[in-house]
């Protein structure tokens, strides 16, 4: 039996209704009349929706080998097909160690140097507009962006971070248009600028194989360096796919994520007080911000956390993700038919009251309490959980500690509140705000200098 549900007009299903309102309401719409497993077709194709921890779990971890990662065939051609989200099996799991072990950790925390000064530099730079509003949105991607070069490249020359910078940014233009490659749209500018960026990459790598930098620690260096168990390295192809795969994962969730926090700390002064206490604490301790900021001290900002957790909770900017079921699965008497799509619903599950009280009301004290068992996954779960959850933890625990002990913001325009989808959630606007510097907290050390 399939599950409950209704699969719309014949060949368009539910798109229009999906994206006619708040893509939310529809599917809470959904849950609400079918209960947690429903059927509907969107995109042209037949799905099912998944809105309770344990489905989320059956497709993405216990029977993840019966679900394949789907995307569309225009993104694929664009990041690169060697990128490993699109893959399951063995190439999966060998590139997927890579990576993750690039982003583990003791491998990010050498990086807190690098993303301090991002993070200052581009603070500086918001706060020298004379006045004038920053799209929050826009900005953070700058600053998720260049963490991402550093994780991937270390320090990278000016010349191949601006062509990087340049290229990568007509490729984000063409990623959500519609897929025509004929000359002058959008999408065929991107195709063309995803072959000027594996051109680049190739001379980066040439680069460091002649001045035989193959040690370095990076992604890059892990991706030169990686052999199979047959001993096969990766081809300069399964390379620029990855670096590109994972700015794509990296850019715009970070970004996303960025701009609620800088939201929801803004319209709530209390909360922001509090986070400001705990990082003036740290910044005092280092000497008025003469000293940097060290690994140990972002491990110890336990509001500061608690507000990311939150706002991943309550943003839940990946609100869901697709797989498509390679066999006839049957799931608590139902049927999910071979080729349908899955759709474990993240947000659904983030905003059930049965598992966050009064889930509507941002309070980053409901995670003194550890959630109950898979009823959290802003970082999704399973084979292809995030493996750059720590990058992205670190880089906004840095960029707030800056934010809030010398910097001060202010929502620019009436019109608040309100969310666009790009594809990820951003508040309305992409946040518009004006920036300014707080003159120097007075410390007992600068004040003795003064
Ligand atoms: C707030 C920031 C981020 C959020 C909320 C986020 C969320 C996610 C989620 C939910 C998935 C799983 C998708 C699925 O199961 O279909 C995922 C996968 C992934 N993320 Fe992130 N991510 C973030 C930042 C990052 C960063 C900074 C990086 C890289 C440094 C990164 C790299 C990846 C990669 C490579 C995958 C694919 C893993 C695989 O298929 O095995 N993400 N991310």
């Amino acid at each position: 039996m399939l599950p409950p549900g209704s699969m719309g007009w014949p060949c368009v299903g539910e798109t229009l209704q999906l994206y006619s309102q708040d893509p939310n309401d529809f599917f809470t719409h959904k849950q609400t009349r079918y209960g947690n497993i429903f059927k509907s077709h969107i995109l042209g194709c037949p799905c099912v929706m998944l809105a309770s921890p344990e489905a989320a779990r059956f497709v993405l971890v216990t029977h993840a080998h019966l679900f394949k990662p789907t995307y569309p065939k225009s993104k694929e051609k664009m990041i690169g097909p060697f990128a490993l989200f699109f893959h399951q099996g063995n190439y999966h799991t060998n590139l997927r160690k890579l990576v993750q072990s690039s982003f583990a950790p003791e491998a990010v925390r050498k990086l807190v140097p690098g993303i301090e000064a991002i993070a200052i530099s581009a603070l500086e730079s918001w706060a020298s507009t004379s006045g004038q509003a920053i799209h929050t949105f826009h900005e953070m991607k700058k600053f998720s962006f260049e963490v991402g070069i550093l994780s991937i490249f270390g320090h990278l020359g000016g010349k191949y971070m601006e062509e990087l910078k340049e290229n990568y940014s007509i490729l984000d233009k063409g990623y959500n248009s519609f897929p025509t490659n004929l000359p002058g749209t959008a999408y065929n500018k991107a195709i063309l600028a995803r072959k000027r960026l594996g051109e680049i990459m190739s001379e980066i790598i040439c680069e460091r194989r002649e001045k035989d930098l193959l040690v370095e620690k990076d992604l890059l260096g892990h991706l030169l360096n990686f052999k199979n168990e047959e001993g096969q390295t990766l081809s300069e192809d399964q390379i620029s796919d990855n670096i590109v795969g994972v700015l794509f994962a990296a850019q715009d969730t970070t970004a996303s994520l960025l701009t609620w926090i800088l939201k929801y700390l803004h319209d709530d002064q209390k909360l922001l007080e509090a986070v400001k206490a705990e990082q003036k604490m740290i910044y005092e301790s280092n000497d008025g911000g003469k000293r940097p900021l060290t690994w140990a001290q972002t491990r110890k900002m336990p509001i500061t956390h608690k507000v990311i957790l939150e706002s991943l909770r309550m943003a839940s900017i990946v609100s869901f993700t697709f797989r498509e079921a390679v066999v006839d699965v049957e799931y608590e008497g139902y049927l999910i038919p071979k080729g349908w799509k899955v759709m474990p619903l993240f947000r659904n599950i983030h905003h059930n009251p049965e598992f966050f009280v009064d889930p509507q009301n941002f309070d980053p004290s409901r995670f003194e309490v550890v959630p109950k068992p898979n009823t959290f996954m802003p970082f999704g779960t399973g084979v292809h959980a995030c493996p750059g959850n720590e990058l992205a933890k670190l880089e906004m625990l840095i960029l707030i500690h800056h934010l809030v002990t010398k910097f001060r913001w202010e929502v620019v325009g009436s019109q608040q509140s309100g969310t666009e989808y790009g594809p990820f959630p951003v508040p309305r606007k992409g946040l518009p705000l004006k920036f300014w510097k707080e003159s120097p907290i007075k410390t007992p050390n600068n004040c003795a200098s003064s």
